[in-house]
C-alpha cells in the first residue's frame, strides 16, 4: 500500500499544481520551487485513512492513553511549545498557540536540511522506510522545568515526520502532560496522537487538534482558542 502511494503521490501532486496553475491564471510556468508548494497543492492528494491506521483519532479516547498515577495538571506549570514545520503550516499554528498560552517556542530544525520541491516526497519517503532518526539543531535547555509540552508538525506520509521521532527518543517526557496539534491535507492526525500516547506511557496525552495546512491560509485563532477551552488550558 505504501508502495502504491508512493508511486501516485508525485503524480498526482504534478497534476494538482498543474491544475492550480491555470485555475490562477498562473503563466510563469515555473516548477515548484520548493516544498512551499507542496503544502498549499495536496488538498485533493491524502485520503483521512491509511490501512493500519485508525482514521478519526483526532479526539483521543483518554481510557486508551496511559495517566501517570499522580494525575498533574497544567495549571502553574511551564509550557514549552516544540514544533517541525517545512513549510510554513505548522509555524503558523504554533505561532497562535504561543500568543494564546505564553509558552515557551522552541522549532525542531534538521541539522541536514531537507531538499526542497519534489525532491522533498522521495527523500522523506525514504527517511520513512529506513526508520531514521534524522538529527535535531540546538536542544531544549533544562526540559525538565516544563510540565506541559505541545509537539507540532506536519504530516508526512500519514505519520509523524521522523524528525519528531527524534525528538520522542531525545527527551524524557515522562509525567508531563502532552498536547499533540498538527497540520495536515487530508489525513487528519493520521492516527499520530495515538502514536505518540503509544511512545510516551508515562505522560498524560491530552486531545490533539489537526488543522488543514490550506485553513492556516485564514485566522485560526478562535478554533484555537476553543480547543485550548476543550482541554482545559
Ligand atoms: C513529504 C510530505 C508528505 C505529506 N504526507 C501527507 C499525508 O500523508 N497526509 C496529509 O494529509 N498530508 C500530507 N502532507 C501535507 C502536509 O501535511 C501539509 O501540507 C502540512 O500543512 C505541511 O505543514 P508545514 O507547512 O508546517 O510543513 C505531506 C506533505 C509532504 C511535504
Amino acid at each position: 500500500m505504501k508502495k502504491l502511494i508512493s508511486l501516485i503521490l508525485p503524480i498526482a501532486i504534478t497534476v494538482t499544481f498543474t491544475a492550480c496553475q491555470s485555475a490562477d491564471g498562473n503563466s510563469s510556468g515555473s516548477a515548484p520551487t520548493s516544498s512551499e508548494t507542496a503544502a498549499t497543492t495536496q488538498s485533493s492528494t491524502f485520503s483521512e485513512d491509511k490501512s493500519d491506521v485508525t482514521a478519526d483519532d483526532s479526539v483521543i479516547d483518554m481510557a486508551e492513553t496511559s495517566q501517570p498515577e499522580n494525575d498533574e495538571t497544567s495549571e502553574g506549570g511551564k509550557t514549552l511549545i516544540a514544533y517541525f514545520s517545512e513549510t510554513g503550516n505548522t509555524d503558523k499554528l504554533a505561532q497562535i498557540i504561543h500568543e494564546q498560552t505564553g509558552g515557551e517556542l522552541f522549532r525542531i530544525e534538521p541539522v541536514t536540511p531537507y531538499p526542497t520541491g519534489d525532491a522533498l516526497f522521495d527523500y522523506t519517503k525514504n527517511e520513512q522506510d529506513n526508520d531514521e532518526r534524522p538529527e535535531i539543531a540546538g536542544t531544549v535547555e533544562n526540559m525538565e522545568q516544563y510540565d506541559t509540552v505541545f509537539i507540532g508538525y506536519p504530516i508526512w506520509w500519514y505519520e509523524v515526520p521522523q524528525i519528531i521521532k527524534t525528538f520522542l527518543d531525545e527527551y524524557d517526557l515522562s509525567e508531563k502532560t502532552i498536547v499533540p496539534f498538527n497540520t495536515h491535507e487530508g489525513s487528519r492526525d493520521g492516527g499520530t496522537y495515538r502514536y505518540i500516547a503509544q511512545q510516551e506511557p508515562n505522560a498524560t496525552v491530552l486531545e490533539g487538534l489537526p488543522i488543514r495546512g490550506g485553513d492556516m491560509q485564514n485566522d485560526q485563532t478562535q478554533t484555537v482558542r476553543e480547543w485550548l477551552d476543550r482541554i482545559g488550558y
